[in-house]
């Protein structure tokens, strides 16, 4: 569906000539807060299989624009090392302290618990940062895991948001490489070179073998907070931990690889079903037993990348984990769904602040983009307790 695809496309660079972001949502109260920056993805994936040079033409001011967003202003945040080099990273931090307009009665009643006058704007602000990011809601932005009111994503630098930042600039790089602005190209291989540094200095945790967000303060916003300290790394485990392996450079180093697969293999993470989201489980839609779509496709594609045997097989063995539980869970309630209970296969997930949805594009994507790469191998269990043979009637 290239001319689809081209067209959503064509409506996100709309919004960013305009706002100067993606929209995270299409709709005038949205336009205080941005999507994951991952539109770069989708131009680069585009014209990867259409070869549309007016295409990537189009998209390049716009994404010079995002970029820029994401890079100045508040969204732009420095952690110094202690005799050692400053790095530039970036984080969630949306231009609106009062309820969402679409949740306004539900964040109204978890503000009005005990917060004064100003922390209420502050809470409002944390409430639609984590809009932003996608992960609403999840104990990954809480100081306090059992506590809501102690959302704090705006405190948090986030592996992956500066994945997608770094890919976007990496996209941006080919793209401009491909029309011929080699100055451009050569500036962003800079930007893309100064942030892998700051993502394995800030974020690389050499013990764990995984990324880590990093906490920039302690709720002062005093500049000391500022000094990198491995205290400020959040140890829990979250899927995101693992979403560098999606992009090629870090894939394409194969010892990277292997410790990040052990690490993976042991983080309890992976369940009968496929990955959660984290180990918490505290009723957020966003942490643990729920799997979510676009989180298995990131990791599965970065291990099925990369040059380790073990790590394509780990990639293998997920898909198979979720395509089995789509299909049962299909086979039962005739839809596909918008994140499922990684716990036990064919199990839909739940949680959060609204009533799970059907039918949802990530889901669906996933489903068809693991069975157009993975294929239906010849002894793949579908269904969770019987094989599935070649030919057989899906
Ligand atoms: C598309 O992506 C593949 C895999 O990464 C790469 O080998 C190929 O060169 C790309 N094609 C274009 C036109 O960029
Ligand atoms: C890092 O940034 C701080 C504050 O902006 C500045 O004082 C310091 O000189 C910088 N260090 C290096 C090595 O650039
Ligand atoms: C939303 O953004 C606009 C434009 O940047 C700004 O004027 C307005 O004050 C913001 N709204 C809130 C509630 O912060
Ligand atoms: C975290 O929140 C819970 C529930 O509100 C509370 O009982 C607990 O004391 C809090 N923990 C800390 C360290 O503040
Ligand atoms: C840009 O780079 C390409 C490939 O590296 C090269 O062929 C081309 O001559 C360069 N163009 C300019 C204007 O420097
Ligand atoms: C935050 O950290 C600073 C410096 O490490 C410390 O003085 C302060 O008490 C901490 N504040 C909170 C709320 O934990």
């Amino acid at each position: 569906m290239y001319m689809t695809a081209k067209a959503i496309v064509t409506n996100l660079i709309s919004l960013i000539d305009t706002y100067g972001y993606v929209l995270n949502c299409a709709r005038a109260y949205c336009t205080n807060r941005s999507q994951p920056p991952i539109f770069s993805a989708m131009v680069y994936d585009i014209y990867n299989r259409t070869g549309d040079l007016d295409l990537v033409k189009k998209a390049l001011p716009a994404l010079l624009k995002e970029h820029q967003f994401w890079n100045s202003g508040i969204h732009k945040v420095n952690v110094q090392e202690d005799h050692g080099r400053n790095h530039t990273l970036s984080r969630y931090y949306a231009m609106w302290n009062k309820p969402r307009p679409e949740s306004s009665t539900i964040d109204k009643a978890h503000a009005s618990k005990h917060l004064n006058a100003y922390e209420k704007e502050q809470f409002y602000r944390e409430l639609a940062s984590t809009a932003e990011s996608g992960w609403d809601f999840s104990t990954r932005w809480m100081r306090n895991t059992s506590d809501f009111s102690t959302l704090a994503i705006t405190s948090i630098l986030p592996v992956d948001l500066n994945i997608f930042i770094l890919k976007m600039e990496l996209d941006i790089a080919s793209m401009a490489q491909i029309v011929g602005d080699n100055r451009t190209a050569e500036s962003f291989l800079k930007a893309a070179q100064a942030r892998k540094q700051a993502i394995n200095s800030v974020f690389w945790n050499e013990e764990k073998g995984q990324w880590l967000d990093y906490w920039i303060s302690n709720g002062t916003s005093s500049q000391e907070c500022r000094r990198w300290k491995a205290s400020n790394q959040n140890n829990n485990a979250f899927a995101s931990n693992f979403v560098p392996i999606w992009i090629d450079l870090f894939n394409s180093d194969t010892c990277i690889v292997e410790k990040v697969r052990k690490s993976f293999q042991s983080s309890g993470l992976l369940g009968a079903a496929g990955i959660a989201t984290s180990l918490t489980r505290s009723g957020e839609q966003w942490d643990f037993p729920n799997g979510w779509a676009p989180l298995q496709h990131m990791i599965v594609e970065g291990f099925a990348k990369s040059g380790s045997q073990e790590a394509k097989s780990m990639a293998q063995d997920i898909v198979m984990r979720w395509i089995n539980s789509n299909y049962v869970a299909y086979k039962e309630t005739g839809a596909i769904h918008e994140k499922y209970d990684v716990e036990k296969c064919g199990d839909i997930g739940g949680g959060g602040e609204y009533i799970p949805q059907t039918g949802f594009g990530w889901s669906n994507g996933v489903v068809l983009a693991f069975l157009e790469e993975f294929g239906w191998p010849k002894d793949l269990k579908i269904g969770c307790n019987w094989v599935m043979h070649c030919g057989d009637e899906l």
